[in-house]
């Protein structure tokens, strides 16, 4: 059983690669973004108290975001392992990850590394598809047909969250919250970086090259 986690800053481009390396990897891609978001649309409590949150471009507190992944990791296709992306994305949260884990599993923790200033720019471009999570970008990762998902045709959104103005306290979540994981899976010998400010497939490239040297 493998977990591999997605480690980055909002933009730094997770979402964009883990569907397709989950996919490679014959295991499940788990984004609590995308698990919060259906709460959120489907209109459910916990949906109602995530929102405000997301909404703010806070992080949703951890015993409801433990509780969420706890349970989705009990399901019968997370088996073989999983790709995690967008959790941990705090030192509770790894810890609470840390002790659900089964002892032999493999873990590897991969950095995607972005300057801030590109961040801003990929995400008020980033058009997401509400249909099947794709992303997409006006100017980096444009869609065949404007505003129309190539793969399940469905119309294009902007997030609510990613407008400039909610994009700045979220990056500030991430320096405070999320970067002090980097040190935590450091010293465990389980991180490596990608440089993630390259073109997509230089850091899909650099991302499966990684995976294939740890151990
Ligand atoms: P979530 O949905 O996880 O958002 P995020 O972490 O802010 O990450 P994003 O989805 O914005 O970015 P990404 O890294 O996936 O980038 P993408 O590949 O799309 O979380 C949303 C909210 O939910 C949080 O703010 C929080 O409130 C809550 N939440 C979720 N998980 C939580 C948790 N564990 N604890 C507490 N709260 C939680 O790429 C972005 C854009 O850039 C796209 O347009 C893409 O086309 C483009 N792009 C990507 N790579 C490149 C490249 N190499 N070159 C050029 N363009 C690129």
């Amino acid at each position: 059983m493998e977990l591999i986690i997605l480690l980055g800053a909002p933009g730094a481009g997770k979402g964009t690669h883990a569907l397709r390396l989950a996919e490679a990897r014959c295991i499940p891609q788990i984004a609590t973004g995308d698990l919060l978001r259906q709460q959120v649309r489907e209109q459910t409590p916990l949906g109602s108290q995530a929102k405000e949150f997301m909404d703010q471009g806070q992080l949703v507190p951890d015993v409801i975001v433990i509780k969420m992944i706890q349970e989705r990791l009990s399901r019968p296709d997370v088996a073989r392992g999983a790709l995690l992306d967008g959790f941990p994305r705090t030192l509770a949260q790894a810890e609470a990850l840390s002790r659900v884990v089964p002892p032999g599993v493999s873990i590897r923790v991969i950095a995607l590394d972005v300057a801030d200033e590109l961040l801003l720019e990929r995400l008020v471009g980033r058009r997401s598809c509400p249909g099947c999570g794709a992303a997409y970008h006006i100017r980096f990762a444009p869609p065949k047909q404007e505003g129309v998902c190539d793969r399940c045709q469905t119309t294009l959104i902007q997030r609510s969250d990613d407008k400039a103005e909610t994009v700045a306290p979220r990056l500030k979540a991430f320096h405070e919250h999320t970067a002090p994981l980097l040190a935590y899976y450091a010293k465990q010998g389980l991180l490596s970086h990608v440089d993630a400010s390259q073109p997509v497939e230089a850091v899909y490239r650099d991302l499966v090259q990684q995976l294939a040297a740890q151990p």
